[in-house]
Order: C-alpha cells, then structure tokens, then sequence
C-alpha cells in the first residue's frame, strides 16, 4: 500500500461488467447455497453443527466443513479461488501481491497458539484446534473491499469474534480490542524490510468488535485458511478497509486506550484508526468512490461504485452516529 505499490494499481484500476451466463450460473449456485441445498464444499454440517477436525501438522488444502450461515451471504458472485489466494496483501512474504503465495508456504501454521490477554477476567492461552470448536463453524460470504480500490467476494469460513471475547470476560477498562500477528525472520522473509513496524498490529473499538459481522475466521472455500490468507487464524471485519483484518493472530488483547495500529503509525494522514469504507472520504491520494472487482471486471469495464461501510451499513451505521466520519476516517 506504500507509493510504489499504490501507483501501480491505480493505473490499472477498472469495474463493472454486465451480467454474463457465467455470472448467472454463479448467482443460481449462490442462492442454492444460501437456501441450505449445498456448502462451497458440498458437504453439509451434521445437524447444523460443524465437523471439522484439523488435526494434521501440514493442513494445507485440507477439507473444513462449515453450514452456510444464510443471514451473512452477500448477493454478489463469488471471487474465483485462484484469485483470491494469488492476488494478496501480506507483507511479512513481500510486498507484491504475487509474494505471498510465493513465499508462504515457510508459515508454519501448526502448532499454533494465540494469548486472549489484558483487561479482561479469563487470560487463556488458546490451541488453534480450541478455537475451531469454540462454536459452530459458519461459512459467510463478504466483499472485501481494500483501500487500494479493488475488491473481492470471499466464503469465508469461521466463528463471530464475539464467541471468543464473551469467553474472556472483559473488565469495565476495556474499551478496545488488539490483534497482535506472528513477527518470526525464520518463518516470514518480509520481516527483514522494515517497511512496518512489525509485529502488525490492528486494533478495534469493543463494539466493533462485538458486532456479529466480525469473525474470527479459519478458513475459506471450504478448506482451511491457505497461508497467503493468513493461516490459521485471522480477523475479517467487512465493513471496514482490508488491512483491518489482520492475518495469523497469536494475540487478542484488550486495552484501555486506542491502540496503535501498524498502517496508522506508517502513515497516520492516509490510514485511520476507523478505516471502515467511505466512498465519501478520500484517500489522501486517491478517490474512493470506485472499485474494481478482481477476476472479474476487465480493463475496460466502467468502475464499479464503493458502497457506504462497504454495504453493510444496516449491521454497522449505529455505531458511528454522531461521530464525524470524514475526522474519524
Ligand atoms: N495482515 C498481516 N499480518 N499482514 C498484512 O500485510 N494485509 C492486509 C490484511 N491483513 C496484511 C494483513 C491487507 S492490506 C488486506 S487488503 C488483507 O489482509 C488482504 O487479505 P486477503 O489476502 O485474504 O485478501
């Protein structure tokens, strides 16, 4: 997202296309999923309940099952799976977006242990194979929306953050949540450019993330999370910028004050600590009015429009009213 980056991508910026046979095939599959009839992976949850088990020290491409959570599944064609696990922002592998599925496979995903700290009554060190039954696994379809102006729609596959922060019982002091990812040189090559200060850092206000969009997320196209999505465990807030949703999480910590975040401190006139989608509020740099739908909209197709809160403002308006959205961008 730095100036190189950014320059790159918006000589190339597109939108929307018409609908194609194709998109009418996707869209049917979509409603058949979301009536119940399948999954991403055509495996239905026993029961409603989900029958993962992730048990293999190298869990690459391994099969998750989850049930389509119907009240979560946006009405949008579905990003194809080569895309969405090419086409990455994840600076600790580099930072093109070819690196990461180049580089990542030296992630090691398993074990994998994440602290639940700070202001809260239940400190717990958490196996990642606690985490996925905590509840239920849910398979959801968001828009990702990345403040670079490209978009995805992406079957995510995981449990309301709030599952694991009721678990923790926050004291009256918590006011906000950190997510703290893995910083390891042997594991991650991108460490040794200090473009970041890393460990990356993000961070939200608790009602944020105890919004029942939040998700603590393991997974996506029925299979465990490939490590260029942040294997095995990352933050998804979709009404928010991208870079909000942090990938490979060993800490959730819960603070007090507003904490620092990684792209804020980078560059704290261009990225805010709200960083929810705003067509209305620019970029310092550039518009962000309009999108385009990666593997989908060609370089000729018009732009596609950003919607407000990334168009999950039913979920999400009420806990901005009354703040200034262009101060608190
Ligand atoms: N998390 C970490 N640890 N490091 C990163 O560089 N990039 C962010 C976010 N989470 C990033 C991260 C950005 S800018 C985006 S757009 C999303 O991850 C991309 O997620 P995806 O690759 O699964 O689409």
């Amino acid at each position: 997202m730095g100036m190189k980056h950014t320059r790159q991508l918006f000589g190339d910026d597109i939108a929307r296309s018409e609908i194609t046979p194709r998109a009418f095939f996707e869209n049917r599959r979509r409603v058949l999923r979301a009536a119940g009839a399948l999954t991403a992976t055509g495996l239905i949850g026993v029961n409603g309940e989900a029958f993962a088990t992730m048990t293999s020290p190298d869990a690459k491409g391994q099969k998750l099952a989850a049930t389509t959570n119907t009240k979560f599944v946006a009405l949008d064609k579905v990003t194809p799976f080569k895309d969405i696990t090419s086409y990455n922002n994840f600076y600790e592998f580099g930072t093109d977006k070819a690196d990461p599925a180049h580089n990542a496979h030296t992630l090691r995903p398993r074990p994998w242990k994440i602290s639940v700290e700070g202001e809260i009554k239940n400190a717990k060190v958490y196996d990642i194979d606690e985490i996925v039954k905590l509840a239920p696994l849910e398979e959801r379809i968001y828009r990702l929306r990345c403040v670079e102006g490209w978009s995805m729609v992406i079957p995510w596959i995981g449990i309301p953050l709030s599952e694991i922060i009721k678990r923790a019982q926050p004291t009256g002091n918590a006011k906000y949540v950190q997510f703290i990812t893995l910083a390891d040189p042997s594991q991650m090559p991108g460490l040794s450019d200090p473009i970041l200060d890393w460990p990356y850092s993000e961070g939200l206000r608790m009602d944020e993330a105890m919004n029942p969009l939040a998700l603590l997320t393991v997974g996506l196209y029925g299979e465990v999370l490939p490590n260029q999505n942040g294997a095995p465990v990352r933050i998804v807030v979709p009404w928010k910028y991208g870079f909000k949703s942090a990938k490979s999480l060993v800490k959730i910590r819960f603070v007090e004050q507003q904490p620092k975040t990684s792209w804020s401190e980078y560059a704290p006139k261009e990225y805010g600590f709200y960083s929810n989608v705003n067509p209305n509020v620019d970029h310092p740099r550039w518009s962000q009015a309009t999108e385009r739908r990666i593997g989908e909209d060609g370089f000729f197709t018009p732009k596609r429009k950003t919607l407000m809160f990334n168009g999950y403002g039913d979920q999400v308006a009420s806990l901005y009213r009354g703040m200034d959205l262009k101060a608190n961008f």
